[in-house]
């Protein structure tokens, strides 16, 4: 099918108390394999793109890839923007066929950066696509933006409300003690505070620095609001880990096809597991039945 707009899905999650598994997709493997495990388990996806994916790529080859697996599949797929701060990549996504875009300009003062998602705010109105901003920073490394512990800041809720109501978001990107990249120690998740920005925000949450939470995490985050769980280091790993492991076990085999059939399995078993875990099993079918 088509591929549908990141706004009404999530707001689907939100309201049936799941999330939408979103993961950075490497190739075109990778997004194969992510749509064909949410096609398995009958759930909605949210392939998203790295800043540098499609520097690396092009828009017009992801764009290809995500439809080409998308169009044969009857689950509905979001393909979205992740943090990016260039405007003018933000509105070439737009245009050439993504239906989310995000802006992170997190890193600004409140007023610029609700002047900047403003700005976004109009590009996802003229061409229809869902839109996702951040306020607070996210600890990490993602893409080439690097957040020391020191340096982050976590998401005041009543700023959150002030910043939500002006834009209208699909998706609501905040600091709440989760981080990109691998812990380094025991994770501080903010509970209280998803459940204060929810509840003055009403606004689907994206919960970013998806890899390394425990079970438990994501379902208390889960159950106060969190409608999107962002998977980006986790399949960076199995990506890179299962060709080795191949090569490793079988040294002289030099096929492509089988190298990357192997890759292709450990990335899409992975896949299966975070959909699940956020409850998107059955998803599928019943988000598209509200679309009338
Ligand atoms: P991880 O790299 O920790 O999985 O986080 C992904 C993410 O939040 C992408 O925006």
């Amino acid at each position: 099918m088509p591929l549908v707009n990141m706004k009404p899905l999530l707001r689907h999650a939100m309201d049936n108390g799941y999330a939408v598994a979103a993961f950075n997709l490497v190739d075109y493997n990778t997004t194969k394999a992510m749509v064909k495990a949410a096609e398995e388990l009958n759930a909605p996806v949210i392939c998203q793109t790295s800043a540098k994916t499609i520097k690396y790529f092009s828009h017009k080859e992801i764009v290809s890839w995500v439809r080409t697996v998308a169009e044969d599949s009857p689950v509905p797929v979001v393909l979205h923007l992740d943090h990016c701060k260039d405007i003018p990549m933000i509105e070439a996504c737009a245009k050439a066929g993504w239906t989310s875009i995000m802006i992170d300009a997190s890193e600004l003062p409140f007023e610029q950066n609700l002047a900047e998602s403003l700005k976004v705010r109009e590009i996802a109105e003229k061409y229809g696509v869902g839109m996702e901003a951040e306020l607070g920073q996210i600890m990490g490394v993602e893409d080439d933006m690097v957040v020391d512990e020191a340096d982050s800041v976590l998401t005041d809720p009543e700023d959150a409300a002030r910043f939500c109501a002006a834009l209208d978001l699909s998706a609501f990107a905040c600091a709440v003690g989760t981080a990109h990249g691998y812990y380094k120690g025991e994770p501080v998740v903010d509970f209280d505070r998803i459940a204060a920005i929810n509840s003055l925000t009403k606004t689907p949450m994206a919960l970013h620095g998806g890899t390394g939470l425990s079970d438990e995490t994501f379902a208390k985050a889960i159950e106060r609001g969190a409608a999107k769980v962002n998977i980006s280091t986790n399949l960076k790993h199995v990506w890179v880990q299962s060709f080795v492991d191949y090569h490793t076990a079988k040294p002289t085999d030099f096929e492509p096809l089988r190298v990357m059939d192997a890759q292709y399995q450990a990335c899409k078993t992975m896949f299966s597991g975070f959909i699940e875990k956020f409850g998107g099993k059955g998803r599928g079918s019943e988000f598209l039945s509200t679309l009338g």
